[in-house]
């Protein structure tokens, strides 16, 4: 890091486009970290799975007929095969290889084998799925890939909550127990590492967000959510809701305090979750970088069940973040092509409001220097 005047330099270009960075990263930050990987919900039932990209492996996420989730990598002991070649879908007793009909049941274990019928000398745990430690917070798996995981506590409940004024603020909007309004899946054509930039700063807000500086008026003077409203930025007085238009939401959430009213909050849990914290909703993104240049990030619009149950219309609430993600992803892929341009090969520079960029910057060089 080199200080000129008040700017303060980025991450070199390379940074955004060398695969061998990526590759880097996928093994020392998404492989070691816990990684947000599944909303609990979108797997009502036994025998229904996921599978996510993490790092550079295929996980599956299956509930069991216990009804726990449970966490493998997407591949059979047998030869190799990716088990699960669908996004997501639902088996009935058993995990069944499509290759040599290897089956599996939901625990992971080696449930048969063609030819191998009662399999006396086949230890069913040995050759069963290669477990991936899962937890689960905030109604959403987070797995990881580490034989021994760093402390969920310190890395993902702590690290989300310490910038807020009030660290329990979190617990009293039940993000578990809210349901699943909208879905909406951004493939977007950039760095992962552009995307956590962008989100950490609001220099960018008063240029590119017309509609959230309307809600939420301090945004317009740059300083960025997470790092300097952690009190959470109140919004505008003739706003009635997190609405695009500022129409009315839908009531507050039960439990969110009067102090919590008519404010938003943005906490970002490194390396891939957004959490956006509204009274009426929250707002949960997670990001899956897939290449260097690359990045598929799902957005969640999640509300009190009885407001999804009531086929209640979410577009206004919707709109109002899809038009901040799409706004915000257009920024990003217009800057991906410059991370390969010479302009940009020692890097750009930092205003005095994006300063606490740098620290995340310090936290990926420290996470690739081992
Ligand atoms: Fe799966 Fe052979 S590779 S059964
Ligand atoms: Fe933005």
């Amino acid at each position: 890091m080199t200080t000129t005047s008040s700017l303060i330099s980025t991450l070199p270009g390379r940074s955004y486009t060398d695969h061998e960075v990526f590759e880097e990263e996928q093994a020392e930050i998404f492989e070691k970290l816990w990684f947000c990987a599944v909303r609990a919900e979108d797997l009502p039932t036994p025998g229904a799975f996921r599978t996510v990209q993490v790092g550079r492996e295929s996980v599956i996420v299956v509930r069991g007929r216990d009804d726990r989730l449970r966490a493998f990598l997407n591949i059979c002991r047998h030869r190799g095969a990716r088990l699960c070649a669908e996004p997501a879908g639902e088996v009935k007793r058993t995990i069944r290889c499509a290759y040599h009909a290897w089956s599996y049941d939901l625990d992971g274990r080696l449930a048969a084998a063609p030819n191998l019928v009662k399999m006396p000398d086949v230890d069913r745990v040995a050759y069963g799925l290669v477990p991936v430690h899962l937890r689960e917070w905030l109604g959403y798996a987070w797995v990881c890939l580490a034989a021994e995981p760093p402390s969920f506590e310190e890395t993902v409940t702590h690290a989300a909550t310490e910038r807020l004024g009030d660290p329990a603020a979190i617990e009293r909007y039940h993000v578990d127990e809210l349901a699943l309004g909208r879905r909406i899946v951004y493939d977007v054509k950039a760095n992962w590492k552009l995307v956590v930039e962008n989100f950490m700063e609001c220099y960018h807000c008063a240029t590119i967000h017309p509609e959230l500086t309307a809600v939420l008026p301090e945004f317009a003077g740059g300083f960025a959510a997470q790092y300097y409203v952690g009190h959470g930025a109140e919004f505008a007085q003739r706003v009635e809701g997190f609405t695009v238009d500022g129409s009315a939401g839908f009531g507050r959430l039960p439990d969110v305090s009067q102090d919590q009213d008519r404010r938003y909050y943005a906490i970002t849990v490194k390396p891939q979750v957004f959490v956006n914290l509204v009274p009426d909703h929250v707002i949960v993104h997670r990001m899956f970088p897939m290449a260097a240049d690359r990045t598929v990030i799902e957005c969640d619009w999640l509300y009190h069940p009885d407001v999804v149950a009531s086929g209640a219309d979410l577009s206004a609430s919707v709109e109002l973040f899809h038009r901040v993600n799409e706004q915000d992803f257009d920024a990003c892929e217009r800057t991906q092509p410059g991370m390969s341009s010479r302009a940009y090969r020692d890097g750009g520079v930092l205003v005095p409001s994006e300063h606490h960029i740098s620290i995340f910057h310090q936290w990926v060089n420290q996470r690739l220097r081992g």
